[in-house]
């Protein structure tokens, strides 16, 4: 046996020639908007990543520079990222005990602590469901914006916004990509500009001829022409431009996501057998209970000595050091680079517990059987 948590762990080799000579055109492009369109019943922008569609909706927002955007406190530093990207400040609302995700309580506490909050951020952590009509209910009543993050998960039936992430190891992989769809009509993207990357294209030779004719005349004019008629690319877009994926991705992610009733089915077979094998004191039972709701992507153990048993699987060949995540906003080396200070007591003691194992399609019923089996083997030297 050889598993990996991570590190293309949803490739198999069909995978690897469709990435490799996977073509696209501006057609299969709409194919994918007009397929989201309708998944989501709104109106879809394709992104590069899915960070950037939390940027673009809250930018698209336009809030007062004191807002605050509360998002789970248990995540992904890209999302933290996104947030201060738009030029808003970031709260952290803790993770329910024996859950990944805040509750509807927690929520309610939350703001009224805090009543800058103008936009909610639930993201489904590993799967996970919040309780999201809760959630989406109490964002009502306070007139807050609720972005729903499908990084990991399926739904988007509550939200203002979707964002979702066709990125590395999430359910829909195809490598990078993103998408953000906007759900309230109140909102739209007919100010984005897409980023012109024929101007960048350009942008060398354009400056070339203006720095070399600039002493003797034409530059000078050339160099004001250009300005005036916008044709210069800019360090520093003030308009919202955002980048596009590519065509050729367009067909992966479409393939992904008609794969995906067996994609889940399979993660779900997985993690069923994760859950009836490995010995019931190091599971959350809540979770075990929402095997059947959840996505599964991957499926968390918890115990208090991680590294033991990372280096005694490692011994089998079975590599889980990847840990979503490892603090309170992950990877721990971001964690300087935020503003978080300890509010998330709860976020804080699962991350340094937390170890996930792997539910893609390189795990067959037979290992996960087998690697539940090690795990048991270890619990009982402890
Ligand atoms: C919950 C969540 N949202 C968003 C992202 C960012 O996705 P992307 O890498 O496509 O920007 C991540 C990244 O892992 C994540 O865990």
């Amino acid at each position: 046996m050889n598993i990996f948590n991570s590190l293309g762990s949803n490739y198999n080799l069909n995978f690897v020639f469709k990435s490799l000579f996977a073509a696209g055109s501006r057609q299969d492009k709409k194919a994918l908007e007009d397929f989201l369109n309708e998944k989501f019943d709104g109106k879809t922008l394709l992104l590069y990543k899915g960070r950037q569609a939390i940027e673009i909706a809250l930018k698209l927002l336009d809030l007062p520079k004191t807002s605050v955007v509360a998002i789970n406190g248990f995540t992904c530093f890209a999302v933290y990222q996104a947030v201060i990207n738009a030029g808003l400040s970031v709260d952290y609302i803790d993770i329910e005990k024996g859950d990944l995700n805040f509750s509807p309580n927690q929520l309610r506490n939350k703001l009224k602590g805090n009543p800058d909050i103008k936009v909610i951020i639930i993201q489904n952590t590993l799967g996970y469901p919040a309780q999201v009509e809760e959630i989406a209910t109490i964002c009502k009543e306070n007139n807050i914006i609720l972005i729903e993050d499908l990084a990991h998960s399926v739904g988007g039936k509550f939200g203002d916004f979707v964002a979702l992430s066709f990125s590395q190891d999430k359910l829909i992989d195809a490598i990078s990509g993103g998408a953000l769809i906007c759900k309230n009509k109140k909102y739209n993207f007919d100010n984005l500009e897409e980023k012109d990357e024929i101007k960048d294209r350009l942008y060398p030779l354009l400056t070339y001829v203006i720095r070399n004719t600039y002493s003797f005349g034409p530059g000078k004019i050339i160099h004001k022409i250009l300005k005036i008629l916008d044709l210069l690319s800019k360090p520093m877009d003030e308009n919202l431009a955002f980048s596009t994926i590519a065509p050729w991705y367009c067909n992966l992610i479409k393939e992904e996501f008609d794969n995906l009733e067996n994609n889940l089915n399979r993660r779900r077979k997985i993690a069923s057998i994760y859950s009836q094998n490995i010995d019931q004191k190091i599971l959350f039972s809540r979770l075990v209970k929402n095997i059947p709701n959840s996505t599964n992507l991957r499926f968390p153990i918890f115990v208090e000595n991680r590294a033991s048993l990372i280096s005694f699987l490692k011994k089998q060949n079975i590599f889980v050091s990847d840990i979503w995540y490892d603090a309170p906003i992950a990877p721990k080396k971001y964690m300087l680079q935020t503003d978080y200070n300890h509010q998330c007591p709860n976020a804080e003691k699962i991350s340094e517990i937390i170890l996930n194992l792997p539910t893609h399609k390189n795990v067959s019923e037979k290992d996960a059987v087998q690697i539940s089996q090690l795990i048991n083997q270890w619990i009982k030297q402890q």
